[in-house]
């Protein structure tokens, strides 16, 4: 175990998941790919459509949806496929997870509108049982939606631009992201669960948002100066606080899919060991660089005294 404890390690979680010993991990934490083609390393199926993470006229030049996340003519039947192709690697890894994980354990699985479902029925099958679907709501969405008036009257179609005038293309603006919370199945009651493995209760005394109890929709958004690199980056403090409600301090926290490596960083800030794993080189070293240099700062804050919050 030590050699993988408190490190992002390169390379396919597959590879590596097998080696951990048994009913060792107290949470999965992890923002894992959504197999629905936001960038190359999220294409988890057969890609027979060229026009596939291609660009339209609407995204040139946008920070936001730079690339499709879906074919540009049609689904052919091989797209079709991409939901349950998507689900099969997803189980390929989870039951990979299974026995690694201590009996009672939670897993957050951060996923996307579109396929989480198929993540969720691959950690059923994998064994593992879904306890709730939280929402982690965003403070803004990028949102485009084309309007059809504007592209009939490209073509020509005066009388069907007028039919169609205040009608659009697309999703109303996707505000949210699920993540789904599932656990390992425990012995006995949740208790004894408790205090035999350590971990199947939450922390609600230090969970509380303004003085209340937490609800299933967290509203935690990025700080104005965290350092953004991942395009599927998420703040450190929603992991933050779903480390915080599930585990105890110095426990171990899995993320096979460390991507810019905020799992680690939410670790470090708070006291937990961690196991990570990243398959692109590039996001590797930039996550290195990122946990060494705020592992400096806040080493630092904590030599000055102040409270680090
Ligand atoms: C959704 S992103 C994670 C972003 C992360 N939450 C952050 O805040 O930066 C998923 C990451 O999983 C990586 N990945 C994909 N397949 C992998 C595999 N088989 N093993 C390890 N990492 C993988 C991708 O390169 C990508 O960086």
């Amino acid at each position: 175990m030590v050699s993988w404890l408190n490190k992002i390690n390169l390379g396919d979680c597959r590879e590596f998941l097998p080696d951990l010993p048994e009913e060792s991990v107290h949470l999965f934490l992890s923002d894992i790919p959504y197999g629905i083609g936001l960038d190359d390393w999220d294409v988890l199926h057969n890609n027979t459509n060229s026009a596939y993470l291609g660009q339209s006229p609407a995204q040139k030049g946008k920070s936001g949806f730079k690339r499709r996340g879906k074919p540009i003519r049609g689904w052919s039947s091989a797209d079709r496929e991409i939901g349950k192709e998507y689900q099969a690697w997803c189980l390929s890894w989870a039951k990979l997870v299974y026995p690694v994980m201590k009996k009672g354990s939670s897993m957050f699985v951060f996923g996307a509108r579109r396929t989480i479902h198929r993540a969720i029925v691959a950690f059923e099958d994998a064994g593992f049982i879904l306890r709730d679907i939280l929402i982690w709501k965003k403070p803004s969405a990028h949102h485009r939606s084309q309007r059809i008036e504007i592209v009939l009257s490209r073509r020509g179609e005066k009388e069907l631009a007028e039919k169609w005038r205040g009608w659009r293309l697309g999703n109303l603006a996707p505000i949210y992201e699920p993540i789904a919370w599932l656990f390992k199945p425990y012995d006995l009651t949740i208790t004894d669960n408790v205090i035999e493995n350590e971990v199947g209760a939450m922390n609600i005394a230090d969970s509380k948002i303004n003085g209340s109890s937490p609800t299933n929709i967290l509203e935690i958004g990025f700080q104005p100066d965290e350092a953004r690199i991942h395009e599927a980056q998420k703040p450190v403090g929603l992991m933050e606080y779903l480390i915080r409600l599930t585990t105890r301090e110095n426990q171990i926290v899995l993320d096979p899919f460390m991507g810019s490596g905020t799992t680690a960083v939410a670790c470090k800030n708070l006291n937990r060991q961690f196991i990570g794993f990243e398959i692109n080189p590039e996001y590797y070293e930039m996550a290195l660089q990122r946990l060494e240099r705020e592992t400096r700062q806040l080493r630092l804050f904590r030599e000055s005294g102040e409270d680090y919050s």
